[in-house]
């Protein structure tokens, strides 16, 4: 046995920093890459409404239910539910959460490489001069590559894999408490100059100004998918998280800061994204491509455009990268934990598999295009399974699981931290968790598929 597995297990040592690392893990190319362009493909401010929704109603109480497993167990999902429910099929939730992992990666990383990719461009001052049609032409080039795109991927969970090898404390907090708050303020800067470009209020209304005719069960299924995927939720990354969780931190108070705290993060992504699109008259249907197409754009408009851009692609793969650790630690966590490996060998195995398999994600629109389902390519085709499925079905369980099979008396204790603060919500919170979260997930997919309405 590894002398690891008879340490103490790591936990964030600070408040400030167990935050960070959590919004590190939240906070990523779902705010800055996904939500504007699902946002856009959905309806914006009707998509924006349903999303703040589920956010509030869906997406915090299963983040603490989350954290409840996590840190009560200290273990890895899938040991989690084996520790809670020992004998019983629950552990299963822990397995697929750790196969969702692994597929989230496979499209996140290549997503991830395109940063870097975006980076190399700032330094060469690639984007100067060039119109939207010319962006757009140089964005698919460079995807349709066939070496560029595996190559970036690659790298990327090269760093992710070196990152987790470090450890939970030295490793991930040291990095996110630096970096997202220099992120925060390029996007804010970022906003200011998107809305005072001329005709950018056509794109503020867009977004806030809900339309919902435009609601139907894909729109609702989409905003679900985002709203558990930018949070981090439904497959385990949380409980993995929450068992590093001191015991004297509130685990309500952590999971509605984290919370806010992306939700905002997306919101003044959006500011940013759309009154551009509207301004530089680009294709709203650019899909994967919107923000890579449209940042460029704004960078240009701006004084000291060419700092800026490479400064924002660094900290966006920053961003990627305090994501992608955490989602790499859940296998990895699994690996060490159940399967006895050794931290390194774990981790290097679950890299080289994820790459792998990656490299076909990568190559989803150069050699690997024709490799379809339903006229959706393997990197299109993980995207929405991972977060529109699987997410959502992890959700489903981890809240019956915590409203109809733990014990009650274990939730209270450790959301209360055994009684040493007051949770005048765990009524509300326990009736959140038996009924309204599960009952709402079903009748999405229900009304996805058109059982009732639509
Ligand atoms: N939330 C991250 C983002 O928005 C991605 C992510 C990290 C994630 N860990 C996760 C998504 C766990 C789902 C589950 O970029």
């Amino acid at each position: 046995m590894d002398h690891k597995d008879l340490q103490p297990r790591d936990s964030f040592t600070s408040k400030f920093g167990m935050i960070a690392a959590t919004a590190g893990s939240a906070i990523g190319l779902g705010n800055i890459w996904r939500f504007p362009y699902i946002a856009g493909e959905n309806g914006g401010g009707a998509f924006l409404v349903v999303y703040l929704l589920f956010v509030l109603g869906i997406g915090i109480p299963v983040m603490m239910s989350e954290f409840v497993i996590g840190r009560r167990t200290q273990r890895n999902p899938y040991g989690a539910f084996k520790k809670l429910a020992p004998g019983k099929p629950w552990f299963l939730i822990g397995f697929m959460g750790v196969g969702a992992a692994f597929m989230i990666l496979i499209f996140y990383n290549t997503v991830a490489g395109w940063t870097l990719e975006y980076i190399y461009q700032s330094v060469t001052n690639a984007f100067e001069g060039k119109t939207s049609e010319e962006l757009t032409t140089m964005f698919d080039g460079f995807r349709e590559g066939s070496i560029r795109p595996l190559l970036w991927m690659v790298v990327f969970m090269a760093l992710t894999a070196w990152i987790v090898l470090a450890g939970v404390q030295k490793g991930i907090e040291k990095y996110t408490k630096i970096l997202m708050p220099i992120l925060l303020a390029l996007i804010i800067i970022l906003d200011i100059r998107a809305l005072t470009l001329p005709g950018g209020s056509e794109g503020l209304s867009f977004l806030f100004k809900p339309d919902f005719s435009k609601i139907n069960g894909k729109t609702v299924l989409e905003a679900l998918g985002q709203a558990f995927f930018s949070l981090s939720i439904g497959m385990g990354t949380l409980i993995t998280y929450g068992s590093y969780i001191r015991r004297k931190e509130n685990l309500a108070n952590t999971a509605l800061s984290v919370s806010l705290a992306d939700t905002f993060v997306a919101i003044l992504a959006g500011v940013a994204i759309f009154p551009a699109v509207f301004a530089f008259g680009i294709d709203p249907a650019s899909e994967e491509g919107l923000v890579f197409i449209v940042l460029p754009k704004i960078f240009q408009q701006m004084p000291g455009g060419y700092i800026f851009s490479f400064m924002f692609f660094i900290l966006l793969a920053v961003a990627a990268l305090t994501s992608t650790i955490s989602i790499l630690e859940v296998v990895v966590a699994y690996f060490v934990e159940e399967l006895k490996m050794v931290r390194k060998k774990a981790t290097i195995l679950a890299a080289v598999s994820i790459s792998a398999v990656g490299i076909f994600a990568a190559a989803s629109w150069g050699w690997a295009s024709d490799l379809t389902l339903f006229g959706s390519n393997i990197f299109q085709l993980t995207n929405f399974a991972t977060v529109n499925i699987l997410l959502p079905v992890g959700g489903f369980f981890i809240v019956i699981f915590i409203g109809w099979f733990l014990k009650a008396r274990i939730t209270g204790d450790e959301l209360s931290n055994s009684g040493s603060i007051k949770v005048r919500y765990l009524p509300t919170f326990m009736f959140i968790v038996k009924f309204i979260a599960p009952i709402a997930i079903a009748l999405v997919f229900l009304y996805k598929l058109g059982i009732f309405g639509n």
